[in-house]
Order: C-alpha cells, then structure tokens, then sequence
C-alpha cells in the first residue's frame, strides 16, 4: 500500500502484485503470490480466486458452507468467533502484526497495482475494507460496504434503489430514525410508500412500481419477528428487492441473506461494535448490489475514517462471545420481569408466549439481548427508572452495559402519536437493552428500583 503517511503500527510489504486480483504487492503462499487482501477470509474481496481457498491453504481450515447438511465428512468450517476473530483482517506480512495497520492517509499514490483511486469518501481504503470484508463474512454476503453511522448504510441503500415515482413498503414498527427517513425525505422525493405488519399484508400491497421491501426482524421495540423467508419469496415471486435491518439479531443469531434477502443492514454503533464508543453503519449483499450502494455511497459521502474502522474492527473481534452472553442475560431477565407483580407484559422473542417465539425459535440461533415490558401502573415508569443503579437510562443499545429507555421520549419520539399508536407502542412500553454484567446483579437492580410497600415479590416467581 502505497499511501501519504505510513500505517501505524507496520510499514508496507514490498514485492509482487497479487496474481488473483491484482492488487497490493503480494507474498508467496505455496506456490502462488497473493496480497493480504486475499490471504484475508471473505470471500468479497476476491472473485477471482475465491478468499477462502486462500485462507484455507493458509490455515488448513476448510471454508464454511452455507448449510451443515452440505459439509462434506472432515470439514472444519470456521465458527462465528473465529470469523469474529480473523476474518477481513489486513496482514502486514513484513512486520507480522497480529492485528490491521491503521492507514490513516487519506491520499495514495496512483497509479497503483490496482489502477484505482483509493480515497476515503470512496469507501475503498484499506481499513474500510477490513470492515466490509469481516461483516460480509459473518452475514455469509459477497460484499460490504461501511458507513459512519447506521442512518448513512439505510439512507444510502434506499435511495440507490429509489427514484420518484417508485413504491417501497416497509413494516409498520421500524427503527424511529429510518420511519423518519421515510416519511421526511423519501415521500418528499417522490416515493410513494406503503406500510404493513407481514408478509402477508405486504403481498395485498404490491403494485408494478413497488421496487423494494424493507423489514427489521426483530423489530425496534416490540421485538416482533417476521417471516425471512416468506417475505424473501413475496420479493422473488414479484421481482423486488427485500432488505432487512439485522441490526437487532447480528449476524451471530441470523443470517437472512441465507433466506434469500437480497441486502441485510446494520446499525454497527450497536452490536457489532459493542462498547458504545463508536457510530458507524454496514450493508452486505451481492457485489452487484454493494457496487450500485458504493456509486451512490461517494455522492452522499456518508464514511467511516481509520481509527473508527480500526475501533469497530476490534470491537466485531468479540462479537460472538457478546452475543452470547447478551442472548442468555435477556432470556434470564425476561423470565424474570415476567414473574414480577409489577409488570404487566414483557416482549421478548425467546418467550413461549411472545407473539413470533416459534418464527423466532425456527430462524434465529438465539433470542438476542433486546427486549421491551409494560408496567402495570405507567406512572412508575420514571420512578423505576431513576432507582436503577447498575441498568442506566441511556438511548441507544447493543453495548457490554445495559441500557434502558423509554421509546416513546427517545427512540421513537419524532413519530407522531398516531404513528405509534399503528406501530403499536405505548407511551410507558420501556426498551431494555440487556448488557453483559452478571445476571444476578441485574435481577437485583430491577428488584430494589420495583420495590414499593405496597408491592410484595411473587413467591412462585421462578427466578430470585
Ligand atoms: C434498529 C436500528 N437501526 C438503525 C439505527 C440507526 O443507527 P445509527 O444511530 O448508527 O445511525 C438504529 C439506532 O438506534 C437502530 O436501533
């Protein structure tokens, strides 16, 4: 890489173009010079040859196929914290470096091997890449593509794909940034938009125009599934785009570009980052797609620089391991809240009463961190929330610690009454974004902030 000023912890591998994409200068692996980019695990950084077969030389680990059945006798498909983990990664074979340089140039050289212009605000530069390859592994895509916040990936993705006249429809409770987008920006250019709850009410109202369908699974805050699969045949059957805000699942609890969505988004300042230290947004999908996102992406400009690709980049390293903590603390505390005398109704998909559990249980790995209840009497709700003293009230979600609001004055505040009312959320409904402490430090932090003389705890509640 030749750049303006040196990555910070290596300097550049002198020596060959890579023979498979021909980029970057390359090191002998066995009998073939390849760059680091393809030693590097995603598939989407080299069509030419095929990452994996690079990586699998490297590291006698055979590539991942899509489904276990298909594996043939001794594979050794990597998991989700190996991914994690080594994925995308950039190695700087002079040096040896365990983890990506940061190249923080914002000019290189050209011509270079690859006769391309790398640039930031062209998506391109190497730590960007380590991103869009690492999450384009995970999500089991082609390609990525990494944004400066989750707003920049769903903007940018919409209006690639939209132009006046054209019809999309989205599900009724989405994420209250992306409703605002739709009803402020998209309707004022001229797209006619439809909502619905499933696919089923999405299939009443597809017209000629309809372009795309857009869905969140599960949602922002009801945690309501829908049908990956239903709503990717509805698109195929009618010939439109399906994307689908993964943001919530991550790519360690579902992959729906497995049932045939054709772009999956992330708000990466969430899970994917982890530790709330970092605003950035991702899109996977075909190479097709991403490069019709990318040539919209360098108008609107919407990047992520260096050191937040390189924060975010270490961040993803402990996705997996996250994750699971998270899905087993949500579960734990969602029996817990739901056996308390002072709710009323908890949302969680990993409940057997929660209204999409068997949708959830059959397209999800785990449940997730997320969840949302009721009180029985809304007027606690402030007094509940100021007597947390580990559980903080904070927007925003998907970080180590956990983190409560209320979606109505927070997350969902910019829709109108009426809106809400549609997507289904109350004004005392609180989202709970459950954090990786131990969990018995959370049952006790909701116990002393519930506590009221007149409220004693259920003697037949199953948790502590
Ligand atoms: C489900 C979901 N999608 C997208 C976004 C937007 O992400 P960002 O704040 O990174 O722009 C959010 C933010 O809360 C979200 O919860």
């Amino acid at each position: 890489m030749n750049s303006a000023s040196s990555p910070i912890s290596s300097v550049p591998a002198a020596g060959a173009i890579c023979e498979a994409c021909g980029r970057f200068e390359a090191v002998r692996m066995g009998d073939r010079l390849l760059c680091p980019e393809c030693i590097s695990v995603a598939g989407s950084c080299c069509p030419e040859f095929g990452a994996w077969d690079a990586w699998s030389s490297k590291t006698g680990v055979a590539p991942r196929s899509d489904t276990t059945e298909s594996r043939s006798p001794g594979q050794n498909p990597p998991g989700a914290s190996t991914l994690c983990i080594h994925a995308g990664t950039h190695h700087e074979a002079r040096i040896g470096g365990a983890c990506s340089p940061i190249f923080t140039s914002t000019a290189y050289a050209f011509p270079n091997p690859a006769n391309e212009n790398i640039y930031p605000r062209y998506f391109n530069t190497p730590n960007q890449q380590v991103i869009a390859r690492k999450v384009a592994a995970l999500e089991k895509g082609e390609a990525a593509v990494v944004f400066g916040s989750g707003m920049a990936a769903i903007s940018t993705l919409l209006l690639a794909h939209l132009k006046p006249g054209d019809h999309a429809i989205f599900q009724n409770d989405l994420y209250g940034g992306t409703v605002q987008f739709i009803n402020r920006e998209l309707t004022r250019l001229g797209v006619e938009v439809s909502w619905g709850a499933d696919a089923a009410e999405f299939a009443t109202v597809v017209r000629p125009e309809t372009r795309l369908i857009y869905v969140e699974s599960p949602s922002n805050p009801l945690l309501r599934c829908v049908d990956l699969a239903a709503v990717a045949a509805l698109g195929r059957h009618h010939a439109v785009l399906t994307f689908v805000d993964n943001t919530f699942a991550t790519p360690i609890n579902q992959n729906p570009l497995g049932y045939g969505f054709d772009a999956v988004v992330h708000s990466a300042t969430k899970y994917l980052n982890g530790h709330s230290d970092v605003n950035a947004g991702v899109v996977v999908g075909a190479a097709e797609l991403i490069r019709r996102v990318m040539a919209g992406a360098v108008n609107f400009g919407g990047m992520l620089d260096a050191h937040a690709c390189s924060q975010l980049e270490r961040g993803l390293k402990t996705l997996a391991i996250r994750v699971q903590r998270h899905n087993e603390n949500a579960l734990a505390l969602a029996r817990f809240l739901q056996t308390h005398p002072a709710v009323a109704r908890v949302n969680y998909p990993g409940l057997p009463d929660h209204s999409t559990h068997a949708l959830a249980a059959r397209q999800m790995r785990g449940f997730g961190g997320m969840l949302s209840f009721e009180l029985r009497d809304p007027a606690q709700v402030d007094r509940m929330m100021s007597r947390l003293r580990v559980i903080m009230p904070a927007l925003s979600l998907g970080g180590v610690e956990s983190l409560i609001c209320v979606p109505s004055r927070t997350s969902h505040r910019t829709m109108s009454p009426a809106e809400r009312q549609r997507a289904g959320i109350s004004d005392g409904l609180v989202r709970l974004s459950v954090g990786i402490e131990e969990i018995e430090d959370l049952w006790k932090d909701f116990e002393q902030a519930l506590a009221t003389e007149s409220i004693t705890r259920n003697p037949h509640s199953a948790a502590p």
